[in-house]
């Protein structure tokens, strides 16, 4: 789904009700100070409800429009069934080929949840395939390598590592404009460390406008980890985004 089509739209009633039940108090009237326990808490459920409100977006844009497109198909195919046997059946065909989309669409919004590889082969895996993926559908030269002593991981650690993988991978190919993207992925000692770098035009992370959730979905997965996120980007030199997280927990 594209920025534009997400801010030309109404919010969804839906998604205003989920913000609604997940907000925090306004600054001031929090009471006194948080504790840590607290802060890390509400960090968690702002994640949530950003990710909730996204696949909201998500099924809006995708399946919820084909559905609706495909019900209206099929009402048409039943007015005109005997009428108009020829017509009923290209309404007919309409419906199916729409179902066939939304049907698309449910396995691509699942995989982008938590991609099948993930849980059968694990991290190196989905990355490859994550990396594979991109390549399929053009854009910058994408290179990955790897270097770690593991096997599989927590799941909770694996799915942030590999979220973490596809917001950079995804904002290298969509904003750096750099013909070269590169995944490391390795480990020292206790320590597992992913590299995403581009080449391209750089930007500077303390100023990106509000409404841009994906870095802030990064910094928010790499805490609730342990771990640290830091980006390094200069105007024409690219960007390098670097998570270390310990593997011990
Ligand atoms: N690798 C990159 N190269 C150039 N600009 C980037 C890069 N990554 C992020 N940005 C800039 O930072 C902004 C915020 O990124 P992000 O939080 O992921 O939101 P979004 O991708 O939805 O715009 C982007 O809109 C873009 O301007
Ligand atoms: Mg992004």
């Amino acid at each position: 789904m594209t920025d534009s089509k997400r801010t030309k739209r109404q919010p969804l009633d839906e998604i205003e009700g989920l913000r609604q039940r997940t907000a925090t108090p306004p600054v001031g009237e929090q009471g006194p100070a948080e504790s840590q326990t607290e802060q890390a808490l509400r960090h968690l459920l702002e994640s949530a409800d950003h990710e909730r409100e996204l696949i909201a977006y998500d099924i809006h844009d995708g399946i919820a429009q084909q559905v609706a497109a495909a019900i209206m198909q099929l009402q048409s195919y039943e007015h005109l069934r005997r009428t108009a046997p020829g017509k009923a059946k290209v309404a007919f065909r309409a419906g199916l080929e729409m179902l066939r989309l939304a049907q698309g669409e449910i396995r691509r919004l699942i995989s982008g949840l938590r991609p099948p590889v993930l849980d059968d082969s694990g991290l190196v895996a989905a990355l490859v395939h994550l990396v594979q993926n991109r390549r399929a559908g053009g854009g910058p030269r994408l290179e990955f390598h790897s270097d770690v002593a593991f096997n599989r991981l927590p799941p909770p650690l694996e799915n942030a590592v590999y979220r973490i993988a596809q917001e950079t991978v995804t904002n290298a190919c969509k904003h750096s404009r750099s013909d070269r993207v590169r995944v490391m992925l390795t480990q020292e000692e206790e320590q597992l460390r992913l590299e995403v770098r581009d080449w391209g035009i750089g930007f500077d992370p303390a100023a990106v406008p509000a409404g841009h959730f994906g870095l802030e979905g990064v910094r928010e997965r790499a805490r609730l980890l342990g771990g640290k996120v830091t980006i390094h980007s200069q105007a024409g030199q690219g960007t390098t985004v670097t998570l270390t997280v310990p593997l011990a927990t």
